[in-house]
Order: C-alpha cells, then structure tokens, then sequence
C-alpha cells in the first residue's frame, strides 16, 4: 500500500470501515475464549477512569481481595496483569529464575512443553519429564526422583491441561518442591473454578490464570498472585540482578498497584483499564455464585456430558475418571468421520463452535475434539444442545457416505 497516493486508499478505507463490526453471535464449547457472562460484557463500556485517579485505585484494592478470594490465598502480591495467560506464564517463569538455573517442567501435553521452550529461550537449564499415557497423573515419587535428578530452582505443572483435558492431583507437590528447596509454579488457566484449589493450603509458590476460562471475562487480562517465598526472591534480585523483562517485572508491578510504597501508586505502563472492569465484575458474578457452587456446575457438567456422549456411541481420550478435567472434555473422533467437516457443519448449521486439537500434528496422539463448556456454558442446556449438534453432524456424514455406495 503507498500511503502517499491517499486519495483512493482513504476512499477504500472509508467503504470498508463504514459499518460497525458486527461478530454473529455464536456458543463458544471450545476450551476458551468462552462466551462473556452479560454482565461482564456491559461492564467493558463503563466511562473511562485515569489510572491516577483514586477510584482507581479502589478498583484495584478490590481485584486483588477478589483474586484471593478465587485463590484461596492471603498473600500481598496479587495482581491482574495486562496480557493472555501466556504473560503470566512468563512472568512467573523470568522472575523466580536467575541467570544459570535449572527449571522442571511436567509435561502432560502441549502448555508443559511450550513452558520448557519458554525456559529455554529465556536462557534457563530447562529439563522435562513426561508421562507415556494421555493424561495420567505424575506421582509424588516421580517428582521426587525429579527433583532428585536435576535440581531445579524452579517447577512448572499444568493443573488443568487443557491441551488433553485431564487435571493433575496437586496433594503434597508443593511441600516436596520445597524440601527440595525448590519453588512451585501451577498453571490454573482451566481448572481456576472449575476445580478445587487452594495455593496457601496447597503450598504454590505462583499461580496464575486466565480470565476468558471459567470467569467468561475478556481474554487479554490474567491473574497471578506470588507467595512469601517467591517475594524474598523477587525483591532480593532487584537490585543485584534485576529481571531481563521490564514489562514483567513484579517489583516495578507492585509498585504500579500501590505496594512496597506507603500506598503511593508509580506508573509501570498504563494498564488496561475497561479489561479490569471486566475482571472486576466477573469475580463479583463468581462471588454472588460462590466458588463452591460455581465449582459443582462445573464438575456437574463434566458428568453430563461424559454421559451424554458416551450415550451417541463415542469415546473419551482420558480413561481413568479421576483424571478427567471439568470444563473441557476430549472425545475420539471415530474413524469414519472427518473431524474438521464436522466442525464446521456444527458452525455453520448450528452457531454452535467445538474445538480441535492442539496436538493434532503429532502422529503418535490420536485425533480427537476438545468440547469446552466453561463459565457461562457450564450448562446442561447448553451442553445438550451442542451434543444434538454433533449427532446429527455425526449422522450427517454417515449418511452421506452410504449415499456413495
Ligand atoms: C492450561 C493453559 N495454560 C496457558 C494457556 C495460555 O493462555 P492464553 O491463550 O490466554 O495466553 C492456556 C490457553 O488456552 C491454557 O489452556
């Protein structure tokens, strides 16, 4: 495009921008963005406030009692960060770690291995180990040997793995880390209020989530809150050794957020002020639940439509019951049935989206969707409704391959 000739280009710009851009309504049963709760959607068109401006601060006050809430924790360091889920994966990663340590990273599927080639690229002695079956459970005794082997600063887990849709058993992982002097970081993007969690109780050193999951907020905010352990370190290197990421960096974020500072409030970068609307209202709406219940819905949900489409003849990825994560499901795409085809039939005929895989260029996993029912979509209607969907996608291919007889 040659911006000096701007006669015509600014008359194709004008024709294309000449309407408001309308997105068609569609249910999101993918494992996230899910669609926003209605509240949460009105909230992103509140008046804007100044990042200076003391009701401001307020709002943050209340996001940071709200994020304790949803992580059962008391910790001082807790914030929403501007970014997707990935920033604050990174985030947790670059200021734990100093230049030459080691860090673990579990793999169950795809977020395990993409934080060890986060660890990598970040110039961290980055290790592995992975399970050989789909969504089986590392063992206490498997850290350990773990830990034992390559003595990381630092250990990364998927809680919820919603690359596979199975959950990891958090019970006494932390206390080992740190008789390993190690630090643990868990990834709650899916299993944040669609599973049981409790940093303090659980010992986490950070934990971070998503908004656009189980909170049906906006995607491009994330939560994260560190523990003392993980503070000292923090606040320890700011000087000797700061954090290659200014962005990033948690000490200059507490101070944006009024901490370490008698209250006063420094500029970091202007944070996404109408995001934190939205985050702010869809922890309201999770408090007005409960997080208990909004917890139940959720692992009600995973049972019905485990049931559901077991019922129409398919099959789960994840065998055992237990491993099974709540609020995204994997199902086996049968051999008779092109995945993508039916996908789109769903779409197109029905506003309805599921998900593929994110593994699906692995020849050694098998092909499978991923139906995501999250926040506002844990819900039986909901899920029925996309279940009559996908029979008759299903049965609409069968037929159509009979037809070629
Ligand atoms: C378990 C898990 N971790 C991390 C992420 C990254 O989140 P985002 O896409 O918001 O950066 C996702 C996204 O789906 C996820 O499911």
């Amino acid at each position: 495009m040659n911006l000096m000739k701007s006669e015509p280009d600014h008359r194709l710009m004008i024709k294309t921008f000449q309407e408001d851009f309308m997105p068609h309504e569609k249910l999101l049963m993918i494992p996230g963005p899910t669609n926003l709760n209605p509240n949460v959607l009105q909230s992103l068109s509140k008046p804007l406030l100044s990042h200076t401006d003391p009701q401001f601060y307020e709002l943050l006050d209340q996001i940071q009692n709200g994020i304790r809430y949803l992580f059962q924790t008391n910790n001082p360091y807790t914030f929403a960060i501007t970014g997707s889920a990935t920033i604050a994966m990174e985030t947790a990663i670059c200021n734990l770690l100093l230049p030459g340590q080691t860090l673990l990273s579990l793999v169950h599927g795809y977020w395990g291995n993409r934080v060890a080639t986060m660890g990598s690229r970040l110039g961290y002695n980055t290790n592995i180990i992975q399970n050989n079956k789909f969504g089986e459970n590392f063992t206490l005794i498997q850290i350990e040997n773990a830990l034992r082997k390559y003595r990381p600063s630092v250990m990364y887990v998927c809680h919820g793995d919603s690359s596979l849709g199975c959950v990891q058993n958090l019970n006494g992982i932390g206390k080992l880390c740190h008789r390993y002097n190690c630090l643990l970081i868990v990834d709650a993007v899916v299993s944040l209020c669609t599973t049981q969690l409790e940093m303090d109780n659980m010992e986490i050193d950070v934990l971070f989530s998503g908004c656009q999951k189980a909170l049906s907020g906006p995607p491009g905010i994330s939560l994260i809150s560190f523990s003392d352990k993980a503070v000292q370190i923090i606040k320890s290197r700011s000087n000797m050794c700061p954090i290659s990421s200014f962005y990033m960096d948690i000490n200059l974020v507490a101070k944006a957020w009024g901490l370490d500072n008698n209250n006063v409030h420094t500029y970091h970068y202007t944070p996404a002020i109408n995001l934190l609307y939205g985050i702010h209202a869809a922890i309201r709406e999770i408090i007005n639940e409960d997080l208990s219940k909004v917890i139940e819905r959720h692992q009600k949900a995973k049972h019905h439509l485990e049931k559901q489409i077991q019922n129409i003849g398919l099959k789960l990825l994840i065998q055992e019951s237990e491993n099974r994560l709540a609020g995204i499901t994997s199902v086996l795409i049968p051999d008779d049935i092109d995945g993508n085809m039916l996908i789109q039939f769903m779409y197109t005929k029905h506003d309805i989206l599921i998900g593929g895989s994110l593994l699906a260029s692995d020849p050694n996993v098998p092909k499978f969707w991923r139906i995501g029912y999250l926040g506002v979509n844990a819900d039986r209607k909901k899920i029925n409704q996309t279940i009559e969907s996908l029979q008759e996608a299903l049965q609409q291919q069968r037929n159509k391959f009979k037809a070629h007889l």
